[in-house]
């Protein structure tokens, strides 16, 4: 285990485990149809490459950045668009992807945004959610994990940047984030 972790959440083999049941059932729900695959950078990365090679059936990959936390342990509220999709969304099955629904904020917005712009259908696919920080209520489709309220790093989620290429969820000891 990295040393700034205090415990080990989710170890590999649970996380592969259930991405895999959740490739099975996003397969079934698409059959037929196309599905354009959104990644929000950069913390779904991972759980998204995991993800597209569970699914059977067409694909296509797109990725669009946003932040709602910057370099702080908290959310600010705020959503910024800094990198778009590449696709025209307009008669797409989009199946938008996170690692983690915390407040709700970002999705809160990108949800209307994509349907605004003429999806044919958005849908949501996250590793991890933490429903007692929801500020904003969310649909979400398909959830990995129900977590505690836990600073949790690993497997593309940060602190300020680091430790996204640990492959297991973590929760970062309280020393680390409080100097
Ligand atoms: C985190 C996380 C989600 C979002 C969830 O991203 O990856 O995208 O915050 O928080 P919310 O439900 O409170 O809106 P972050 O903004 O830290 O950017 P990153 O993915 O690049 O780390
Ligand atoms: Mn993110
Ligand atoms: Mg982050």
């Amino acid at each position: 285990m990295h040393k700034d972790l205090k415990e080990v959440l989710l170890t590999e083999e649970q996380i592969r485990g259930r991405v895999c049941e959740l490739g099975k059932a996003i397969t079934k729900d698409y059959a037929g149809k196309t599905i354009l695959m959104c990644c929000i950078l950069k913390g779904a990365v991972t759980f998204y490459a995991d993800l597209a090679r569970t699914i059977r059936g067409p694909v296509l990959f797109d990725f669009m950045s946003c932040s709602s936390y910057g370099a702080s342990s908290t959310s600010s509220g705020q959503v910024h668009i800094r990198k778009d999709l590449d696709n025209d969304v307009r008669n797409k099955d989009v199946l938008i992807v996170e690692d983690i629904i915390d407040t709700g904020v970002t999705l809160s917005m990108l949800l209307p945004l994509l349907k605004e712009r003429g999806a044919r259908s958005v849908k949501l696919a996250t590793l991890l959610s933490k429903p007692a920080r929801r500020q904003v209520e969310v649909p979400v489709d398909y959830n990995g994990f129900e977590i505690p309220d836990a600073f949790v790093v690993g497997y593309g989620l940060d602190y300020a940047g680091q430790y996204r290429n640990l492959p297991y969820i973590g929760v970062l000891r309280e020393d680390v984030y409080e100097k």
